[in-house]
């Protein structure tokens, strides 16, 4: 099991390119099962849960290539069974996004149940209940999901709370239902925009992604297509605390900063200058502390619950007191006990964290549990004094692209140590 070393070293400095976005490529890739003809991408980030996703589709009788470092072509005609087996379910909880696009396509799946994560339970009712409004047979049984529908036909489907893959499953499903659905209370993340953009190439009929209701008129069969993905803005405002909590100046490029908003917001209030173009976002913090910032979770465009851990970490060194709401998962606080490892100020009351800032950290052994509180400990560990050592990183790898890599050309003192067999 790897561990990354890290060195406190000072301001990161320089430029550093975004990879594709881990949470649009997952169900784009996904969507590749509502056709018989070729779904060729570019810009799909190379991480463990791209892997995944193309090991799952294969397993399918799916034809999954990858002719460059960031393409995947999939292509379905081969499809020959809707299963989701539970040892690839349980490592990625996104193989719900197989569910929709296969009852549509294929009038039947057997998805394992993903069951729940670190952060929290993780239900899938309202994929459940959508499905079964569209006229789906549902049965759970030793642990999967049985699913069947000779066809799908649309329906008004009105979600008791916001969910991103539950609006992409049934997004999905509806492209090949019989007649118009109506998606309300809908997710409005830009990777659902993303999967809409992908979903009207391959010929779908889809009006108002990007807000609160999504009409999806079906059609008979989708066609062949080519999609770039986009920018992942939860890696390009990672990269951006990097450079905040280290007190340097980075230019973040390849990426769209239209697409973090809210962070650069937050960013801003703690003392950051932030200057903006079209394909790229530059923070500089040069020679001043971060001054503490106070945010609670919300749905797009809200703060994303995403980026809570990381910034947890520059308001445990920021100027002042922070308070940090949590209000989408039950369980993501996590990285707040291997932060005060290092010395951390952090109170955790229920579904609310206060930071108390501190003038400096020191480097300490920690251990991360689940994707963004690896990224929180990573940055805390940049501005800490001393050596610190990461263990369980693999879930860092499962949506970042190589970010010691990353910020090792910006100037960091980190690299991977492989633990002896
Ligand atoms: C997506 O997860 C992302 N994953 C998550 O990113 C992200 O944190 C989350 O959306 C919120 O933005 C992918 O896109 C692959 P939800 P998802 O359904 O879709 C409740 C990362 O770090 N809910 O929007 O699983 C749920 O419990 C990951 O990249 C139900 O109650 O999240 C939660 O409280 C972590 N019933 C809330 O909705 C359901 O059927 C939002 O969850 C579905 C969800």
């Amino acid at each position: 099991m790897d561990k990354l070393l890290i060195a406190g070293n000072g301001p990161l400095q320089g430029e550093v390119a975004v990879a594709g976005a881990k949470n649009a490529a997952l169900p784009i890739l996904c969507a590749g099962l509502l056709s018989d003809q070729p779904l060729q991408l570019s810009n799909v980030p190379r991480l463990w849960d791209v892997a995944t996703a193309c090991k799952l589709l294969g397993q399918m009788g799916v034809n999954v290539e990858r002719p460059a470092f960031d393409q995947v072509i999939v292509e379905a005609a081969g499809l020959t069974t809707g299963t989701a087996p539970y040892e690839l379910v349980r490592t990625m909880r996104a193989s719900i996004l197989v569910l929709g696009p296969l009852v549509a396509r294929h009038g039947e799946a057997h998805v394992s149940l993903p069951g729940g994560c670190a952060i929290g339970a993780r239900p899938v009712n309202l994929h459940l209940a959508g499905l079964e409004s569209m006229g789906a047979q549902i049965t759970l049984e030793g642990g999967f999901i049985n699913a069947r529908a000779a066809r799908l036909r649309g329906a008004h489907i009105v979600f008791d709370t916001v969910t991103v893959t539950g609006t992409e499953n049934l997004m999905m499903a509806a492209t090949l239902a019989d007649g118009q659905t109506v998606l309300e209370n809908a997710a409005r993340e830009p990777e659902v925009v993303d999967l809409a953009k992908c979903l009207r190439a391959m010929g779908a009929r889809i009006v108002g992604e990007g807000t609160p209701t999504i009409r999806i008129e079906g059609v008979a069969r989708l066609a062949a297509a080519h999609h770039r993905v986009l920018p992942d803005r939860i890696e390009t405002a990672t990269l951006l605390v990097a450079a905040a909590i280290t007190r340097g100046c980075v230019r973040v490029t390849r990426t769209d900063p239209t697409l973090i908003d809210a962070v650069l917001v937050k960013l801003r209030q703690a003392g950051a200058r932030i200057s903006t173009g079209d394909d790229h976002v530059e923070l500089d913090m040069r020679g001043r502390r971060p001054q503490a910032v106070s945010l609670h979770t919300l749905p797009y465009p809200g703060f994303p619950t995403d980026m809570q851990a990381q910034l947890m970490a520059l308001d445990c060194i920021a100027e002042g007191v922070g308070t940090i709401r949590e209000t989408i998962f039950e369980n993501r606080f996590m990285h707040a006990v291997e932060l005060q490892r290092l010395g951390a100020e952090i109170q955790v009351e229920g579904d609310t964290a206060v930071v108390t800032g501190q003038r400096r950290l020191t480097g300490a052994p920690l251990m991360a549990s689940d994707l963004r509180a690896s990224a929180s400990l990573v940055l805390a560990a940049l501005a800490a004094e001393g050596e610190t050592l990461i263990d369980r990183i693999y879930h860092m790898d499962r949506g970042y692209e190589n970010l010691e890599g990353k910020l090792a050309a910006l100037g960091a003192r980190i690299k991977r140590v492989a633990k002896p067999l």
